[in-house]
Parts: C-alpha cells; sequence; structure tokens
C-alpha cells in the first residue's frame, strides 16, 4: 500500500513588498503523519498556514492541497481541513454552544448532526460541563480546547494546528498532546506549528526546521539530531575553552556555555577531565534546541 501525499509545496515564496516571509520552501505531508513546522518567532510558520488553508496567496511557487489548486478550489480545500488558529477567534459574546454550532452552519452541517457531533466533541475536548457557559469565561487551555473542538466540526480529514499550546501549563499543554495523538491514532493527518522542542519532539513523525522563511532541514526528530549532532551533549559551565579543540565532537559556544555534541559520551568526557581541572558539567541527551542552536547560531525561544 502506498501512503497518499495530500499536500505538496514546491519552490514556495511569500513576499510582502520587499520582504520575503517564505523564501523558496519545499515540503509535502502525507496522509496519516503528524507533520511539525518548528520555529522561532516571524520564522514563517503562519503565512505558510495562511496559504494551505487559502487564506493568502502565495508570490510563487507550486502548492497543491488533495491535489487541489490553492488559488482556485479553496471551498472544496476548506471543506476538508480544520483549523486551529493561532489566535483564538471565538465570537465573545456567544457561549461555548452557540461558538460551535454557528461553525456548524459555515459548512452547512444540519442542525440535528450539528447537535450530535458537537456533544462528541464536548465530550472528546473535555468540556461537557462548559456546555452554556460564555466563551471570555473559559481558561486559557479551554479556550483552546474548545477551538480544537471547532476544528474538527466538519470531521476534516486534515487539522492544522498553529502553535496549539503556546502560554499554556504544562498541564493544559499535555491534555492537548494527548488529543493530537488521539487524533492520529483515528487516521486524521495532522500539521502543527510550534517554538517548542519537546512538543514537536514528542508529537512529531516529520518536522521541517523553519528559520526567516527558510526550511534549513527537515526529517523525523530523532534522526536529525543523530545526522548532524549526535545523541549526548556535554553541556560544560566553566571550562577554558583553549583546549577543547582537542576533544573529538561537535563544539559550540554559546551564551557562558560550552555544548559539545557527541555519539561517544565515554571517550569525550575522558579527553575532557583530562585537559580542564574543576570541571562543572552536566550530560544529557541532545534535543532539538541543540539542533536549531547549531545550526542558526540562535535560540528557538526569544
Ligand atoms: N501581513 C503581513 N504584512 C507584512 N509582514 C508580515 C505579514 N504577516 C507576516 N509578516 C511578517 O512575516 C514574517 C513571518 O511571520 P509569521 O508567518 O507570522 O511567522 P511565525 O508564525 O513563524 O511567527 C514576520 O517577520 C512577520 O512580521
Ligand atoms: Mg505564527
Amino acid at each position: 500500500m502506498t501512503t497518499q501525499i495530500i499536500i505538496e509545496g514546491f519552490n514556495i515564496s511569500k513576499n510582502y513588498d520587499s520582504f520575503k516571509a517564505l523564501d523558496n520552501i519545499n515540503f509535502f505531508v502525507k496522509e496519516g503523519e503528524i507533520v511539525g513546522f518548528l520555529g522561532p518567532n516571524g520564522a514563517g510558520k503562519t503565512t505558510l498556514i495562511k496559504l494551505i488553508t487559502c487564506t493568502s496567496f502565495k508570490t510563487s511557487g507550486k502548492l497543491k492541497v488533495f491535489g487541489l489548486d490553492t488559488e482556485k478550489d479553496q471551498k472544496k480545500i476548506k471543506a476538508l481541513i480544520g483549523l486551529v488558529p493561532q489566535d483564538n477567534n471565538f465570537d465573545p459574546d456567544f457561549t461555548v454552544y452557540e461558538n460551535l454550532l454557528v461553525f456548524s452552519r459555515y459548512f452547512g452541517i444540519k442542525r440535528d448532526e450539528a447537535e450530535k457531533r458537537i456533544q462528541n466533541l464536548l465530550n472528546f475536548v473535555g468540556l461537557q460541563n462548559k456546555r452554556d457557559e460564555k466563551v471570555t469565561d473559559l481558561s486559557g487551555g479551554m479556550k483552546r480546547k474548545l477551538i480544537i473542538a471547532r476544528s474538527l466540526i466538519n470531521d476534516p480529514e486534515l487539522i492544522i494546528l498553529d502553535e496549539p499550546t503556546t502560554g499554556l501549563d504544562p498541564q493544559a499543554r499535555r491534555k492537548i498532546w494527548e488529543m493530537i495523538e488521539d487524533l492520529k491514532k483515528n487516521g486524521k493527518t495532522i500539521i502543527l506549528t510550534t517554538h517548542y522542542m519537546e512538543e514537536a519532539e514528542k508529537l512529531c513523525d516529520r518536522i521541517y526546521i523553519m528559520d526567516a522563511g527558510k526550511i534549513i532541514t527537515w526529517g523525523n526528530p530523532k534522526e536529525l539530531i543523530i545526522k548532524h549532532i549526535g545523541t549526548e551533549t556535554i553541556e560544560i559551565y566553566n571550562c577554558e575553552d583553549v583546549k577543547l579543540n582537542e576533544i573529538k565532537g561537535k563544539k559550540i559556544f554559546f551564551k557562558d556555555r560550552i555544548y559539545i555534541h557527541t555519539d561517544n559520551k565515554k571517550e569525550a568526557l575522558e579527553m575532557l577531565t583530562d585537559i580542564c581541572e574543576n570541571i562543572k558539567f552536566t550530560v544529557r541527551p541532545t534535543n532539538l534546541e541543540d539542533l536549531f542552536i547549531y545550526l542558526t547560531g540562535k535560540e528557538l525561544k526569544e
């Protein structure tokens, strides 16, 4: 069985006047995957989501969503997608239930069917007790859950979540991660954007790492770490850098730390303790933040 490619983007650019918000990017999304776009603020993630969801148009390149043209088949594409936008855009005068009902009407869902779906979706996101509350009375985490429920009202094949957990506490974040994993188990295809490396590492089958409108690398999170820098990181707080060149592994000087990325922790540690006296360090698995710093010289978070 071959897995279908449902989104294909070739050489896509998006300019705002002379500013390149997206600069010649290539990507694809396969059916059933969770694909992440990981990058700091301003990387171009939301711009890309807007192109896929037909709310903004590319300057150049080719973009197919479900084999359809984003400039000609907007209605068909929108019917197949559920979107969780970066900013919650509810109608503040309405209750939880009313917000979902209004949305069901955009998709022409009949009232009886809409009632059933709303009930199921409120159960899915755990907001059944909040049905008749004003959305303005919900916590940040509940608002995000409601907007996930809203994105599912048309039973979309593809769900796109633009920074689903930004600003949420760890508990609310974990709940939303569980929901995303459940959606994948139910066969949905998922795209998410994030600047949280834990989120990308935990959820995504493949990630595209973005910075300043470009895709700098892509692949499975673990494989990217192995390919570029190695699975172990020695984080050093106080070693003089003079002798570090003798140590095997990739060395990065960043802020007040030195990082050695290696696949051979034992060898690197032996050399390190040989040449640096009273050294203070920790050893931990390499993560996507390390990879981002290695590739760009910057952190994901400001
Ligand atoms: N409508 C717009 N007009 C001009 N510049 C824009 C517009 N939308 C986004 N940008 C710029 O494009 C860049 C990418 O923005 P965005 O896609 O929102 O990034 P991200 O979602 O990764 O934080 C930013 O520098 C932003 O200021
Ligand atoms: Mg954004």
